[in-house]
């Protein structure tokens, strides 16, 4: 099997997870819960889960946890996008292809979804640390889980995002590296170091995973801002412009398309240097990491 088919055959088996980790569409809380199930099973490339079960490969087989959090981390990446496409954020109308869950649902089921999804994503970790107290990297795992979702990551960058919007002078390459770090790359980071330390990695081995996670995570943001400003809807599934529209300085706007592109590259080969610098190899795993450098959607 080529390198595509594997990586389909995989986002599959995520798609069949993700399907049963949710909760069932039923009870009072039915439109909620159809509001969860419309927005993470939209598709969507399953990078951050397919990377975090990835990074436990390189520990370990089958370990304990790595499902639930596999789903507790693709949980707080849709929470994520659904939210970030609010009216009061970036206000865009499609996602994944179809009508963003604030369009169908409204927005305030849609606010509630996100949020469902958030504390959902702990419920679901959680059951991991109750049913499997004998895996030691399940508590790490969750701390950085929750760490890298909040303040100070993903909803740190968010907030600088918009609060750095529609500004007269653009922001420096210092401000945006900040925002890129966090929005994006902190998912990122977490997703390889929790599979690793759900594998049984020691903290050395978890440090080097979020380097690369943070190479990863910048050359990720700034191909969605080339991508932002040069791909089609076809492609992403989600509106073109958006930066544009909203007035956002970004690596490319910054640096101009050569040197974002080149930037990417860079970003992408180093992060390939440094899980190679570890005893283990996964050479799945570092061809998922090297495909993002031309990805298209
Ligand atoms: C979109 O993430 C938000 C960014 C951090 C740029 P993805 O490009 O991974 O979105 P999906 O999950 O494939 O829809
Ligand atoms: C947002 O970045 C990253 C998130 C944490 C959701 P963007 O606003 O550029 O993401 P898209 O382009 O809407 O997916
Ligand atoms: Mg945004
Ligand atoms: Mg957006
Ligand atoms: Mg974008």
């Amino acid at each position: 099997m080529s390198f595509e088919e594997i990586r389909e055959e995989k986002v599959k088996e995520i798609e069949k997870l993700l399907e049963r980790m949710l909760p069932k569409v039923e009870g009072p809380q039915a439109k909620v819960i159809e509001a969860m199930h419309y927005s993470v099973m939209a598709g969507g490339k399953r990078l951050r889960p397919m990377l975090l079960k990835e990074a436990s490969l390189l520990y370990g087989q089958n370990c304990e946890g790595v499902e639930e959090f596999m789903a507790a981390l693709e949980f707080i990446h849709t929470y994520s996008l659904i939210h970030d496409d609010l009216p009061a954020m970036d206000n865009d109308e499609y996602r994944r292809g179809r009508k963003t869950t604030h369009v169908v649902f409204g927005e305030d089921l849609a606010i509630l979804a996100g949020d469902a999804l958030l504390n959902y994503a702990y419920e679901t970790a959680a059951s991991a640390v109750i049913k499997y107290p004998e895996n030691a990297g399940i508590p790490q795992a969750f701390a950085i889980l929750a760490g890298k979702a909040g303040i100070f990551g993903m909803v740190g960058g968010q907030s600088a995002d918009v609060l750095n919007e529609n500004r007269t002078e653009p922001l420096s390459l210092e401000e945006i590296l900040f925002i890129h770090e966090n929005k994006t790359a902190a998912l990122i980071e977490c997703a390889l170091m929790c599979g690793s330390l759900l594998g049984g990695a020691d903290l050395e081995q978890a440090d080097r995973m979020e380097k690369a996670g943070s190479a990863i995570g910048l050359a990720f943001q700034i191909q969605d801002d080339i991508l932002d400003a040069e791909g089609t809807f076809e492609e992403l599934g989600k509106p073109i412009g958006s930066d544009e529209k909203n007035q956002k300085t970004t690596y490319l706007s910054l640096m101009g398309k050569e040197q974002a592109r080149s930037k990417v590259k860079e970003l992408t080969e180093e992060a390939v240097a440094i899980l190679q610098e570890g005893e283990k190899r996964n050479p799945f795993l570092e061809e998922l990491v090297l495909s993002l450098i031309t990805r298209r959607s």
